[in-house]
């Protein structure tokens, strides 16, 4: 049995703060994620006042009970409350924990999340040299949108970063009547 089949996936607490905050930061050092200075415990603590049932956070546990991946459904343009129907997407594995399918249940599981709770899209963004983001969206049949070209600043290099989105309904959502789709 491999390493997905014994993982669980459940919602993240609080007490899973350092585990989380440690992930990030293996993410941001193999310049994974789109940050470039490490993060703290009041960045973690800040992510969980900012996200709820529905902006939600999950955390991937290996058979032993160890925090190995965490995944998010985050705010998209939080100044425009029209946006309120799309989410962006986090999801990062522990270096040891990465290319054994959790990346994979991550993502299925926040899809499930975001199709029960009124969300119609996710959107998703990367470095285009990230092959293995790109692979695991590609499989999940996300589509490149652009590229936005020198969006951040990374060891004093300009540096691209590609949108990639996946429309979740197959039609118009149907407001007023979350979690159904017309
Ligand atoms: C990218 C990441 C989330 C993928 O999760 P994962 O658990 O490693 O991926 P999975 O095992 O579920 O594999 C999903 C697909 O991605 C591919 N893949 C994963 N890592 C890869 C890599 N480094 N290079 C190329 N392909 C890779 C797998 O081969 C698989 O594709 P396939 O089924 O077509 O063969 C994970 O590797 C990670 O956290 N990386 C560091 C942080 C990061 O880049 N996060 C994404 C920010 S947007």
């Amino acid at each position: 049995m491999n390493i997905a089949e014994r993982a669980s996936i459940r919602a993240a607490a609080p007490r899973d703060i350092d585990a989380i905050v440690g992930i990030v930061n293996e993410a941001i050092a193999s310049r994974g994620a789109l940050d470039e200075c490490p993060k703290t415990r009041e960045d973690g603590k800040l992510w969980f006042s900012t996200h709820d049932e529905r902006y939600v956070m999950l955390v991937a546990v290996d058979a032993e009970g160890h925090v190995v991946g965490f995944g998010s459904l985050n705010r998209h343009l939080p100044e425009h409350d029209a946006c309120s129907g799309v989410a962006t997407l986090w999801c990062f594995l522990a270096s040891g924990a990465q290319r054994r399918g959790l990346g994979t249940l991550l993502v299925s599981e926040l899809e499930r999340h975001a199709r029960n709770h009124a969300f119609h899209k996710i959107v998703a963004r990367t470095f285009p040299a990230n092959r293995g983001s790109r692979r695991l969206l590609r499989n999940f049949g996300y589509r490149v949108v652009g590229v936005h070209k020198r969006d951040a600043v990374i060891d004093g290099t300009y540096t691209d970063i590609m949108v990639l989105e996946k429309l979740l309904s197959p039609g118009h959502y149907k407001l007023g009547n979350p979690g159904t789709f017309e």
